[in-house]
């Protein structure tokens, strides 16, 4: 794996991190893409020296901003040149209002778009000849993500959180199909209720959900197992466009997996990367 480069987003905590831990150890060089410089800086400190692998390195990205995303892939085609395995973890579960400076709705424009942008605009980096995945951290929410494009700033908070999601499976799945037989594998992984900051929203019921529901959470070891496993182990490479719910892979019931809402969504997205503002592009 000593050859092997990767990028995990969102690598400063909860799952990513302990993603990009499981990486290093297997001693491939790691590329913590996080959105907060210092916090990401610390956790690469913590890296490694936990790993002892130098070759853990942070930079910068905002996933909700196309131009952070476009100055990401620039200054990581300068440096790296190449990759082999990319870790779309970084997301987020608001109740903020706010749009993205993109002008998305916040969980749909950091959880999908922010993953559709920064992967299509890597692709021409993965290694010719050699064996690179991708995985996509998703939900198992996402079957409650029903949405029509048309209404894509509409949703709010926990739906839209789901309708993100659910976005990211379809595209997992319309772009295993893409690539198929050209060496990346690409796949989704459902992690578990895991023990990390966005199971809280900062609101009353948070002292619920950690007295009543937080025994139940799994660890984030445990989280990132699978993600580790699709990401380095030999024969893993052979699977692609698949769901997995932690360890198990699961089918992806029909209904969710239609054909034509895969395009529609991968036009949609695609529009997004040509000469037009964003803003024009939102219905
Ligand atoms: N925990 C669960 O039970 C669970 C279940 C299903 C799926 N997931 C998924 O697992 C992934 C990791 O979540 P987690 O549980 O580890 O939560 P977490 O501890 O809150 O970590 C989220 C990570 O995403 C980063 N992030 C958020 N917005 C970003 C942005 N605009 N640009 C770059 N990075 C950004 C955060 O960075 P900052 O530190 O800067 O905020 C943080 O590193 C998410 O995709 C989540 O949807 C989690």
């Amino acid at each position: 794996m000593n050859d092997k480069i990767a990028i995990v987003t969102g690598a400063n905590r909860g799952i990513g991190k302990e993603a990009a831990l499981g990486l290093a150890k297997e001693g491939m060089t790691v590329v913590l893409a996080c959105r907060n410089p210092e916090s990401a800086r610390t956790a690469c400190e913590e890296l490694r020296s936990l790993t002892q692998n130098p070759n853990i390195a942070a930079m910068t990205l905002d996933i909700s901003s196309r131009d952070s995303i476009r100055s990401f892939v620039e200054e990581f085609k300068n440096k790296y040149g190449r990759l082999n395995i990319l870790v779309n973890n970084a997301g987020v579960c608001t109740t903020d209002h706010r749009r993205t400076v993109d002008n998305f709705e916040p969980n749909i424009g950091t959880n999908y778009i922010g993953t559709f942008l920064l992967t299509t605009q890597l692709l021409p980096f993965f290694e010719k000849g050699s064996d690179n995945r991708i995985i996509n951290v998703i939900s198992n929410i996402y079957k409650i993500g029903w949405f029509r494009l048309k209404k894509i700033n509409d949703y709010h908070w926990f739906r839209a959180y789901a309708v993100s999601k659910y976005m990211v499976l379809l595209f997992t799945v319309e772009l295993a199909e893409r690539l198929r037989g050209g060496g990346i594998s690409v796949n989704a992984v459902h992690p578990g209720i895991v023990r990390t900051s966005i199971m809280y929203t900062h609101r009353w019921f948070d002292i619920l959900i950690r007295i009543i529901l937080s025994p139940f959470f799994i660890d984030v070891a445990e989280g990132a197992r699978q993600i580790i496993h699709l990401a380095t182990s030999g024969g893993a490479e052979d699977v692609s466009g698949a769901y997995f719910h932690k360890t198990r892979r699961k089918r992806i019931p029909r209904i969710y997996n239609g054909q034509k809402l895969r395009a529609a969504l991968w036009e949609y997205s695609s529009s997004l990367l040509k000469n037009r503002t964003i803003q024009d592009t939102v219905f």
